[in-house]
């Protein structure tokens, strides 16, 4: 388990990641609602559909800067539905940047700028008729540490929904979601109590759920494990497992076992922001093309 205080200044502040929260279900925080233009659906792209394994997510000679610093360069990438692809690569090679570029969390941090394409579904994201609310409805995130709102239980699952003005039985989506997180036999006495009196790992949960509230297609988690201790860590992991069979999960971590045990994909990032290798996890794990991927997956370095 990582200290959160040891980590590099780049992982986004608890307070941040908040106000990234309450955007990712598109609550009234004021710097996104320039971005809002609610007549255009994201459902509405040249969606591909059906098949297997088919491509979600797709950058293409994506470069993202922050200033003048480039944080990712050149990133091509496809990523599979139903899947659990994970990204890993040491502390401050892009990771959480490539994540908050698919669904546009980058937009809320001023410095950022973006070239390239991102496409979800065969729609270019930065397409200027995407609305990202409605693209954050089809692209939850969850975070490192658990960020459920000063609410109740029920309220929180449900806070997506109100927000994005999604109707339905609540009662049922709410013990869905819960179903689906893992955590619905945890809580079902107690969907009045306040979120925050959870504990770490059903916290966690609680976001998951929250997350999933609104039927997304895929699901951002950005070291949803790292504050975790391991019993936590592992109910997690297996949850994430069991999301994969009704939505693609992209997972950043820094920890290689975690990585190994639940994704079918793996893409490193190493520092200078490059996509270095991006395989099947067993091809990664066993049997890299690249002696920097080895080296770093071996801990020599990062
Ligand atoms: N809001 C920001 N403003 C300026 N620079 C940033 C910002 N966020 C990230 N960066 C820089 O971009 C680079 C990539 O950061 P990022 O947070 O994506 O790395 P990471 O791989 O997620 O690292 P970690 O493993 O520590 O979370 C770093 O050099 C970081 O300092
Ligand atoms: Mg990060």
């Amino acid at each position: 388990m990582s200290d959160p205080d040891s980590r590099t200044d780049s992982q986004p502040t608890e307070g941040e990641n908040e106000r990234l929260a309450s955007s990712d279900v598109g609550a009234s925080d004021p710097t996104t609602e320039p971005l809002v233009d609610s007549s255009i659906d994201v459902d509405g792209s040249a969606a591909s559909s059906g098949g297997e394994n088919r491509t979600v997510i797709e950058s293409k000679d994506l470069d993202v800067f922050y200033g003048d610093e480039q944080a990712l360069r050149s990133i091509d990438i496809e990523i599979p539905a139903e899947q659990v692809t994970a990204i890993i690569g040491p502390s401050g090679c892009g990771k959480s940047t490539f994540l908050r570029c698919i669904n546009r969390m980058n937009d809320l941090v001023d410095a950022a700028r973006i070239e390239g394409e991102l496409r979800f579904e065969g729609k270019n994201v930065y397409d200027d008729d995407v609305d990202p609310v409605a693209l954050r409805r089809k692209i939850g995130m969850v975070f490192q540490h658990p960020n459920p709102f000063p609410k109740s239980i029920y309220d929180n699952v449900t806070y997506g929904l109100e927000v994005q003005g999604i109707d339905g039985d609540y009662d049922e989506i709410v013990e869905k979601a819960l179903r689906r997180a893992a955590l619905w036999d945890e809580v079902k006495g107690q969907l009045d109590s306040s979120g925050l009196d959870l504990s770490g790992g059903q916290q966690q949960r609680l976001c998951i759920a929250r997350a999933i509230a609104p039927d997304p297609e895929v699901i951002l988690m950005d070291e949803p494990a790292s504050a975790l201790d391991p019993v936590a860590t592992s109910k997690i992991e297996d949850l994430i497992e069991d999301l994969a069979e009704e939505y693609t999960v992209i997972i950043v971590t820094h920890n290689m076992q975690q990585a190994a045990r639940i994704s079918d994909k793996t893409a490193v990032f190493l520092t200078g922001g490059e996509l270095v290798e991006y395989d099947d996890t067993s091809k990664i794990f066993e049997n890299p093309e690249h002696d920097r991927v080895e080296d770093y997956i071996t801990g020599k370095f990062g």
